[in-house]
């Protein structure tokens, strides 16, 4: 007999705390249907009481996800247990997700408040939570360094206020898998009635060791595991889904429990957040990365060739490396574009942005002879930030290179409906096309990074952009894609020009 083990995704929380990793409203629903595509059992959609876009944005999940549970996170305060309840309510599954921290350096530190204040409001806010849905979770942050007989005596407090999920984060990832394993096994083991809740794991990558710990969390009674897509997060990001799920599935040998998860969906959600999120997955990262199934080696190439277990403890096709199908080509007409688009889950606002994103497509199918459903993406996510956001418009550009000489680029581009021009010099083509528009908008912004990565294979594949840029303590990244990756960058630059320009600001839930 195996048990479910329960995969609750926060990449739409956790993963948006990376910097830059902020997402639209329509964005996040794009990623929210595809986890609810993939199988998993829990979306954390946001932390409502973060500002009323974010609150929006999971009202929105909340009124289209059907079969995920929708989850919103809230400090153990009545405002904010409240603005998550409110934010959950038409989901047909909801969950509030309510945490205080626990630790002596946390209580002392950041909340100033004593053990005994912390417990009473940990008792409330899940009383208040229970006043909107029967399913509240609650976290003790920080549980890692926090005294073992205060997390026994507070989890035994929540359990009798009603909470049905009690999760052990390792906030700072300072665990090892024995300890953090044994961590649990003391508390399944100590606090009354533990059988009667589901035990949760969230581990944070500081040491490399986020999986690791998860893992032995679930051989240790956890069932459980709050993950993220490509491991995205906080600092060093979170224990990474497909390498739980993966790890779950290959080691039936260890493990007593399964998932929902259709892992042949691993590798499109992965290139989903990577492309809307502008963090590049690197080429050897467990399960996602390009790498992750290439034999470069010729003696392992002949190994695989002769019998493919010799090397390969899973198959590139399960987690859904190869599915990427030659969508459409130069011919496709209007209807098999919103046919694919359908398939694909992406839902266009209105006819107008649908003729919009079909006219993108015939132009790059005039560039590039193979349309594969990444492309299709990249020009969906390129044409809701137009849509959204188009106070810098790049109207069009040229450089031009020549070795012996300095690369120069000419820039005419749109402010506020009013057209400007400047040509420049840089170190290369992308450096001058930067310069051309720093002449016109003086931004002050200080690029903190610039990543290029081709979204197909090929020579004529669509560059795919990241700029991540701060100005006075916000950080945003900017994408672009383009079969010419100078145009790729300045569309990059502008989108996270755009995003400094019309962000609000939002709390910090742990800050
Ligand atoms: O890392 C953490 O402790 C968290 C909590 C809010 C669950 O993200
Ligand atoms: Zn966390």
């Amino acid at each position: 007999m195996t048990d479910k083990l329960i995969i609750f995704d926060t990449t739409l929380r956790d993963g948006e705390q990376s910097p830059g990793a902020s997402m639209t409203k329509e964005e996040k629903l794009r990623i929210a249907r595809q986890l609810d595509k993939l199988g998993v059992d829990v979306i954390e959609a946001g932390f409502a009481a973060a500002s009323p876009g974010d609150a929006d944005a999971i009202n929105s999940i909340a009124k289209v996800i059907e079969r995920s549970t929708v989850c919103s996170l809230a400090r153990a305060s009545e405002k904010d247990v409240r603005a998550a309840g409110e934010a959950i309510k038409p989901a047909k599954h909801g969950r509030i997700h309510t945490f205080i921290a626990t630790s002596p350096i946390h209580m002392q530190h950041k909340l100033r408040m004593s053990p005994d204040e912390v417990v009473s409001r940990a008792v409330q806010a899940v009383k208040w939570a229970r006043e909107y849905t029967d399913d509240v979770e609650f976290s003790a942050e920080d549980a890692v360094r926090s005294d073992i007989d205060f997390l026994v005596r507070i989890f035994d407090e929540v359990i009798k206020a009603g909470a049905k999920t009690l999760n052990v984060p390792d906030t700072v990832g300072y665990s090892i898998p024995l300890l953090w394993g044994e961590r649990f096994k003391q508390l399944i083991a100590r606090v009354p009635n533990s059988d009667k809740v589901i035990w949760s794991t969230h581990c944070h990558n500081d040491l490399g060791m986020a999986s690791a710990n998860s893992l032995a969390a679930v051989m240790n009674g956890a069932r459980q595991v709050e993950c993220t897509i490509n491991g995205l997060g906080e600092r060093a990001g979170n224990a990474s889904l497909e390498e739980i799920v993966m790890a779950v599935k290959t080691r039936r040998d260890v493990f007593t429990c399964d998932t929902n998860i259709d892992t042949t969906q691993i590798v499109p959600t992965s290139k989903l957040v990577s492309s809307i999120t502008g963090y590049p997955v690197q080429p050897n990262k467990a399960i996602v990365g390009a790498n992750a199934f290439a034999h470069e080696s010729g003696i392992h190439q002949d190994g695989v060739l002769k019998h493919r277990e010799t090397y390969e403890i899973m198959r590139a096709e399960d987690v859904g490396w190869g599915a990427n199908k030659l969508s459409l080509g130069k011919l496709s007409g209007r209807n098999a574009f919103r046919t694919r688009l359908q398939e694909l889950g992406i839902v266009l606002g209105s006819e107008d942005a649908l003729n919009a994103a079909f006219a993108r497509f015939k132009d790059l199918a005039d560039r590039k002879s193979e349309i594969f459903d990444e492309d299709i993406q990249a020009l969906v996510s390129d044409e809701e930030v137009t849509q959204l956001s188009d106070y810098f418009r790049l109207v069009s550009m040229g450089a031009h290179s020549e070795t012996g000489k300095l690369p120069v680029a000419r820039v005419i581009m749109s402010v506020g409906g009013k057209e400007h021009q400047a040509d420049a010099q840089g170190g290369g083509p992308v450096d001058a096309t930067f310069k051309a528009i720093e002449q016109i908008v003086k931004s002050e912004t200080e690029l903190l990074l610039y990543s290029v990565n081709n979204i197909t294979s090929g020579t004529d594949a669509q560059g795919e952009v990241t700029v991540r840029l701060a100005k006075g303590g916000r950080v945003v990244n900017g994408q672009g894609a383009d079969t010419d990756i100078v145009v790729a960058s300045a569309k990059a630059y502008l989108n996270a020009l755009n995003k400094l320009d019309t962000g609000m600001d939002r709390a910090h839930p742990q800050v």
